[in-house]
């Protein structure tokens, strides 16, 4: 592409946000190594359709947070495609417009609505766990991951189970696209889905959350169905995919780490700590934002319009603002990050999923102390809006039964 003459040669990397990964390291090894590479902290990628980078901690919670300078109007790269099909509420609007549609979905996501669903939590992660404890061996990812936080999703939603794979398929063609779907075709097939269901919960008595959004007021009017819709999308895309993923990224991480996990194994009540450096460590979601007018930052000059992508992994694994940011410390005071955003869109689900990984953690361990990665099981990633761990397959000794492998 043509590169805009008011960008310095010094500025300009050829980076994909959608295929970080480098040779031989993992998701976050490999961002941190565009970090750690002899570039400024702001920078410029001519590919998804050409957009500024910022690579320090500081510089991802004031993008994802000065709204005054930086637009949630579009938040994914390329703007012209993905950012324009993603235009959804509340994350696409800025404050003050932003407040009165991010109450509607607040109260279905707060503390006292996830303490009402955690014993649904609990009785699905044991019995998911059980039904696979005496194999000795599982699919985390498809046994686990791709099970709970979804199917506890879809009755917070109320929307059937048998829907699962299909609203799955499209939350990641937003955030990890495989070719098969444009970005405009993802946003009309949900839509296609979300329609009849705004039609249908519309001026219902539906306590669940989607019929409260739907039935819900801005500024003292109803919501229009294009509104409904829009704020529906968004929080399907928001629960369906992130906590499947942050999950995948936490075991696989247990399971290589025999110091960490006796820890936590040892001192459950650690755990509710643990997830909050758990979220520093393993950091999934990179955003952007659009600049409102041309400005100077940080020694280069932004032209209005232009994207900003700030992504999150290089917060909480910013040296400058954790230190040893790569070692798991249980004991670290302040966990300093932006995975669950900064700022007034700062993840509403982040309480609901904090939860589910405390219980995973909490009742894995209890019955499973000990695991490992499938003896030749090799792990891959993928980069994108949200990164994950391709498929984890682990195995651990069923007492009474031969003695597997448990070494890589
Ligand atoms: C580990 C799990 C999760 C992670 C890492 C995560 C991360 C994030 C981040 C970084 C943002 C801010 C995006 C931005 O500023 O542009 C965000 C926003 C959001 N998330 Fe999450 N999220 C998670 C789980 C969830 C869940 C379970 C739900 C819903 C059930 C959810 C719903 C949302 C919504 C609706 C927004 C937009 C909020 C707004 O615009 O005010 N997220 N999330």
């Amino acid at each position: 592409m043509q590169i805009p003459s008011h960008i310095a040669h010094d500025r300009i990397r050829d980076f994909d946000i959608y295929q970080p990964l480098r040779e031989g390291l993992d998701f976050h090894h490999s961002w941190k190594a565009l970090q750690d590479s002899d570039v400024p902290d702001v920078i410029w990628t001519p590919r998804n359709g050409g957009h500024w980078l910022v690579l320090r901690g500081r510089l991802v919670e004031r993008v994802l947070s000065d709204y005054s300078c930086f637009s949630s109007h579009t938040v994914l790269v390329p703007k012209e495609t993905a950012g324009v099909a993603y235009r959804l509420l509340p994350l696409s609007l800025d404050p003050p417009k932003h407040a009165p549609f991010r109450k509607l979905l607040t109260s279905g996501l707060s503390p006292q609505a996830v303490t009402r669903v955690e014993d649904r939590i609990r009785a699905l992660t044991v019995s998911l766990i059980e039904g696979f404890q005496a194999q000795g061996q599982c699919n985390f990812t498809h046994d686990f991951a791709e099970q709970l936080p979804i199917r506890i999703f879809m009755q917070i939603v109320d929307l059937p189970e048998g829907d699962m794979p299909r609203l799955k398929y499209l939350a990641d063609q937003f955030t990890r696209p495989d070719g098969s779907l444009t970005f405009p075709q993802v946003r009309q097939l949900f839509h296609e889905y979300i329609a009849p269901v705004v039609t249908a919960r519309r001026g219902g008595e539906g306590a669940d959350m989607l019929s409260r959004m739907i039935n819900g007021e801005v500024n003292g009017r109803a919501l229009t169905d294009d509104e409904a819709a829009n704020l529906c999308i968004q929080v399907l895309v928001g629960g369906l995919d992130t906590v499947v993923n942050f999950m995948g990224f936490v075991m696989l991480f247990l399971a290589e780490n025999p110091g960490e996990r006796a820890m936590l194994a040892s001192a459950p009540e650690r755990i509710r700590l643990a997830t909050n450096e758990l979220a520093r460590r393993f950091p999934l979601v990179v955003v952007g934002r659009e600049v409102r007018t041309d400005m100077e930052f940080e020694g280069v000059k932004l032209k209005q319009g232009e994207m900003v992508v700030a992504p999150t992994p290089l917060h909480g694994l910013d040296e400058t603002e954790n230190a040893n940011p790569f070692h798991v410390d249980f004991e670290r005071g302040e966990a300093r990050h932006s995975s669950f955003g900064s700022g007034s869109h700062t993840c509403p689900g982040a309480h609901l999923a904090r939860t589910e990984v405390r219980i995973l953690l909490e009742e894995w361990l209890a019955r499973i102390p000990d695991f490992q990665v499938a003896p030749g099981f090799k792990v891959e990633y993928t980069g994108g809006i949200v990164g994950s761990v391709n498929e984890l397959r682990l195995v651990w000794q069923v007492p009474g039964h031969a003695a597997r492998p448990l070494s890589r």
